[in-house]
């Protein structure tokens, strides 16, 4: 069993200069913390999925992180730390 499971909303908009952006970047970000998990975690430890809308539509990218139900939202690609932060601080 995981220690945390992150689940990644891959269906987010948000607003940019240019209109609304790219719901491909939530699947970006997914990506980049997935790669991050392999590298400061052990294998079985972290547990990274994308999802559907999780109702949490904002100004960014949602994402919950279980068990504990943390939210962090409004992420963008890049943000990846700010999850990892979250994960360490504990
Ligand atoms: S579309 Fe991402 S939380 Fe709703």
């Amino acid at each position: 069993m995981y220690k945390h499971h992150i689940f990644v909303c891959e269906s987010c908009q948000y607003e940019t200069e240019k209109g609304p952006s790219d719901p491909a970047l939530g699947k970006i970000l997914r990506k980049n913390i997935s790669s991050k998990v392999k590298e400061m975690f052990s294998t079985g430890d972290v547990c990274v999925t994308g999802s559907g809308c999780l109702g949490q539509c904002e100004q960014g990218i949602s994402s919950v992180i279980y068990p504990k139900g943390e939210w962090i939202n409004g992420l963008r690609p890049g943000d990846e730390i700010r999850i990892i932060e979250k994960l360490t601080k504990r």
